[in-house]
């Protein structure tokens, strides 16, 4: 095998965000972009000899280019097999399943998650250890450290495996196995869920409808709904992924899912709705004209979970980040369960679950998964709502409005502010923090701050600390709203602010988030100034 040495120069902007590397195509397509960044990894983690490495993408432009860039430097660094999707394809929690399956030297993952593709849309990476998930933040440090003083990278030349048939091919000395990308994944869905008790739901006339965002989950859903529960045609949207998902932005929330949200609040809708993001580990939530907020799912999931084979016998724990409302708190003390608060990002649950402290998680994000994998994972949580729906035979709506009647209700939205000047941003979050002896006991109305603090966090199994991860305000009545920078954004900034309010009452259950939030909404933007130094005056996406 003829292993090259490149000799290369560092790149200073390759620090991995909230989850991985994430740049335009153009900037992933510069020489030696790429290879700098894979080569850190290699060299952070180590490649013991003859080790497997999982490697997969959400099949986004550039994701086949990368594939067979890093086939040829994985075969130059000493890894003994390589375990690749067909055709480059693996959804997020599918290469988890099958790092963990495997017992592989962990996993290469190509995404920008629900960011836009394309030749001018952006591009990712990122890589996930031998438990399955994403590296912890000591690993992902250590990978940009090695980037900015990498000098060169090792790769073999050799041909282009033919990534569309499955089989074993050799690239140098290592060998190339093409997998089935489903098969493992829907197996381990088999193993958790009652698929009879779904598949008599799917075929007895309830109405269902799953929106693949022409992204990774196309293939998933096909296997997973038609085939093995047999879910009618007419069942699956956009199931057919595009490098660029159709022009369109494939992250399932309210505003950029409008397709499907149509579907659901329009007349004759289908009584429940689901969509997931480009690699597949996102999830929203629709029940006939009823959205579920993605922190409610989290909570009524784990209420419900009793009623999941897989989840029967229990729940160690609950962890959710920080930003994610209380609601699931509630559920975890009836069910005197241990509740963690993280900060935002799933490489934080990875401890929790390996040192089996907690089995659910969650984001308010439209993230929710479990310890099966070590990401979270969209169809699962589909899944897990349709076994429920299967066995409680009611509404989304009405199996909400009941969950909201026994804990209480945690209004909750998030009011996103997406490609601001980085400068504005940094102004808001900066006037924030200098505010905190201000701010602390002030009154607005009949609320009243408690605490203000910028969120830090210590992982009570490792004992690292995590700090800056958002400006917190809290009210004396359990009341927040939350301040954070967007770590996964490739242009400009984004601020995201959380809002959060307890509703014990039922008659005001029915209250709209919007308005039962409007005093707090206006709090946030008095004491940020946002509108006066970003120039906005509504935010993009509201949750
Ligand atoms: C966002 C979400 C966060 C999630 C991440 C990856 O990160 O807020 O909860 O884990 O995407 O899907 P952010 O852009 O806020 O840093
Ligand atoms: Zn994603």
């Amino acid at each position: 095998m003829q292993i090259r040495t490149v000799t290369t120069t560092p790149f200073n902007d390759q620090k991995p965000g909230t989850s991985g590397l994430r740049k335009r195509v153009p900037t992933f397509q510069q020489a030696n972009y790429l290879e700098n960044f894979v080569q850190s990894i290699f060299d952070t983690i180590g490649v013991p000899s003859r080790a497997t490495l999982v490697l997969g993408g959400d099949g986004r432009f550039y994701n086949r280019e990368a594939i067979q860039i890093i086939l040829k430097m994985a075969a130059a660094n000493g890894f003994g097999r390589v375990l690749v999707g067909k055709n480059g394809i693996l959804s997020t929690p599918a290469a988890s399943c099958v790092i963990r399956k495997y017992n592989t030297h962990g996993g290469i993952i190509l995404s920008a998650s629900h960011n836009p593709g394309g030749p001018d849309g952006d591009f990712g990476i990122k890589y996930n250890a031998t438990n399955g998930g994403p590296a912890p933040e000591k690993i992902t440090e250590a990978i940009f450290a090695q980037s900015k003083k990498i000098s060169q990278y090792r790769i073999v030349d050799s041909s282009d495996v033919a990534l569309d048939k499955a089989g074993e091919y050799k690239v140098g000395d290592m060998m190339v196995s093409v997998i089935d990308p489903v098969s493992d994944y829907a197996e381990l869905m088999e193993s958790l869920f009652d698929f009879d008790a779904i598949r008599s739901l799917l075929t007895g006339g309830f109405r269902f409808r799953f929106d693949a965002m022409h992204a990774v989950n196309g293939p998933y859903a096909q296997e997973i709904f038609s085939h093995r529960l047999g879910a009618p045609s007419e069942s699956l949207m956009n199931a057919v992924p595009l490098p660029d998902f159709g022009g369109g932005h494939p992250d399932p929330n309210l505003t950029y899912a409008h397709e499907l949200v149509e579907v659901l609040y329009g007349e004759n809708a289908p009584d429940f709705g689901a969509a997931s993001d480009g690699d597949g580990d996102r999830n929203m939530i629709l029940g006939k004209h009823f959205f579920v907020n993605p922190s409610d799912s989290l909570a009524i999931l784990a209420a419900n979970a009793y009623l999941v084979p897989g989840y029967k016998n229990g729940l160690a724990g609950i962890a959710r980040s920080m930003p994610t409302s209380a609601a699931v708190d509630r559920v975890a003390k009836a069910l005197d369960i241990p509740c963690y608060e993280t900060p935002t990002g799933w490489k934080f649950f990875g401890n929790l679950m390996d040192a089996g402290k907690v089995t659910l998680c969650g984001e308010e994000s439209f993230g929710t998964g479990s310890d099966h994998v070590r990401e979270k994972d969209g169809l699962w949580a589909v899944l897990f709502w349709l076994n429920i729906l299967a066995i409680r035979k009611q509404t989304v709506e009405e199996i909400t409005r009941e969950h909201w009647a026994r804990y209480g209700r945690n209004v909750y939205s998030r009011h996103d502010y997406e490609g601001i000047p980085t400068d504005a941003a940094n102004g808001v979050m900066k006037l924030l923090m200098s505010s905190f002896t201000k701010l602390q006991n002030a009154q607005f109305g009949d609320l009243k701050i408690k605490l203000c603090d910028d969120f830090s966090y210590t992982d009570p199994v490792d004992g690292s600390v995590s700090n800056g991860q958002g400006v917190r305000i809290v009210f004396t009545d359990g009341s927040r709203i939350v301040f954070r920078l967007s770590g996964t954004g490739t242009e400009g900034a984004t601020l995201r602010i959380y809002l959060e309010a307890f509703e014990p009452d039922v008659a005001n259950h029915h209250l709209d988030a919007q308005s039962a939030l409007s005093q707090l909404i206006e709090i946030a933007l008095q004491i940020s100034e946002l509108h006066q130094r970003t120039g906005r005056d509504r935010p993009t996406v509201i949750t």
